[in-house]
């Protein structure tokens, strides 16, 4: 019998994040999926071999969860090449679109048949039983609207195939998903977390356990301002915003090219631009060392301008809170902006990450926690006594 394997898994509006088993594996695939056929063209089937498995996710998906099943999609970076590319739209459910759910089958397809893990998980002629347990979020506003119960049951109550089609390195192989148990949380509460356990499930940051904060997440496409109190998320008090920093690299990349006539390949290409050690603000035109200093600075200046505003009025109503956390991409983009912003007007107490695995990795981070800490209490249950494992599930 192979056991349950761990998963934790943030869908990102921009990216999915997954960590697996002991931290051993992770994943970071763009949220972009475009429906395709089942013969994509290759340019000859040694490119396929070589090629990251990771950048030609092409496949077909089989469940019962999905409103459209059993349809072919190319995923990840392999979709943004395709014009009928789709991104999770600002105001859409996560828990309700299938895409949400592809990039998660396909998260777990791509650990499952990885070769490490064949000791984890059964496999017979090409097919590979996979059994996860699962820890993964959803923005307040749908745990709120009671959307995380079937958003769990679907995925729970049925087997969810994922079959390679021209995927290199695993072409032709299938993997059957299933779930032991799967864990909704709340994305807010779930960052708060993360700043007050450590990976063992003991409490870290023992200051902060008891003080009322807020967490500012600046997403691709939004942004999550939670409020932290008692140790629990105040569900009334959390917003969230139609306003992320996709837009915005957006409008540099597409500045970038009519003022200085270089096409830059993706956002990444313009986040590395603005977040590099040396030479930061500036790209060679011709040859020559041009600076785009103008351009990054007014359009991300407007950007960080619009979070301020959101972090005042979420202050002004919340007057007893001791710090504000800025987490996500947006966050690393925008640190300078904010700070410069802060010192200037309110001075409020904010605190950024320096890492990017902190800032960017916060949620995949809190649920692998979450998660590994729930997997412990159940084992210690179980050992204790069998018949209680049940019970300890609850
Ligand atoms: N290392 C990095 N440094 C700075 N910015 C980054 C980095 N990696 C990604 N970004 C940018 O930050 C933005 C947000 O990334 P993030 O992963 O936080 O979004 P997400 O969680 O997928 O989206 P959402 O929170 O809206 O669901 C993206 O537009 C991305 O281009
Ligand atoms: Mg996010």
């Amino acid at each position: 019998m192979s056991k349950a394997r761990i998963a934790a898994v943030d869908v990102g509006n921009d990216s999915v994040k997954a960590l697996f088993g002991k931290s051993d594996y992770e994943l970071n695939i763009p949220n972009v999926i475009a429906r395709d056929r089942e013969d994509r063209p290759v340019i000859g089937i040694e490119e396929l071999n070589e090629k990251d498995p990771v950048d030609g996710i092409h496949i077909r998906v089989h469940s019962p969860a999905l409103q459209d099943n059993n349809v072919i999609y190319r995923v990840g970076n392999l979709a943004t090449k395709s014009d009928n590319a789709t991104e999770l739209d600002p105001g859409s459910s996560k828990s309700e679109e299938d895409q949400s759910l592809i990039m998660l089958f396909a998260t777990l397809a791509l650990d499952a048949v990885r070769a490490e893990n064949s000791s984890d998980f059964k496999k017979t002629n090409n097919i590979v039983d996979a059994t996860y347990l699962l820890g993964t979020g959803l923005p307040l506003r749908e745990v709120k609207e009671g959307k995380d119960v079937g958003f769990r049951s679907q995925l729970l109550g049925s087997v969810h195939q994922v079959e390679f089609l021209v995927t290199p390195k695993y072409q032709g192989q299938k993997v059957n998903i299933k779930f032991d148990e799967v864990k909704v949380y709340p994305e807010g509460f779930a960052a708060f977390i993360n700043l007050v356990m450590d990976n063992d499930g003991r409490i870290i940051n023992r200051d902060l356990v008891d003080k009322q904060i807020l967490i500012q997440d600046i997403g691709g496409l939004s942004t999550d301002i939670a409020v932290i109190r008692n140790r629990n998320v105040d569900d009334d008090k959390a917003q969230g915003f139609n306003l992320g920093v996709s837009e915005s690299l957006e409008a540099i990349r597409e500045e970038i090219r009519t003022k200085h006539g270089v096409e830059l390949d993706s956002r990444r290409d313009v986040v590395d631009i603005i977040t590099k050690k040396n030479d930061r603000n500036h790209i060679m035109v011709k040859g020559s060392r041009t600076s785009v200093h103008d351009i990054t600075d007014r359009i991300l200046l407007d950007l960080a301008k619009k979070e301020y505003r959101h972090l005042r009025n979420v202050w002004k109503k919340n007057s007893q809170t001791e710090i504000c956390y800025f987490v996500g991409g947006g966050a690393m983009v925008l640190k300078e902006y904010l700070k410069t912003l802060n010192n200037s007007l309110d001075g409020y107490n904010i605190e950024f990450f320096e890492d990017e695995k902190e800032s960017i990795w916060m949620m995949a981070n809190a649920y692998y926690k979450l998660i590994t800490d729930f997997d412990r209490k159940n084992n210690k249950a179980a050992a204790q006594d069998p018949k209680e494992k049940k019970a300890a599930v609850k």
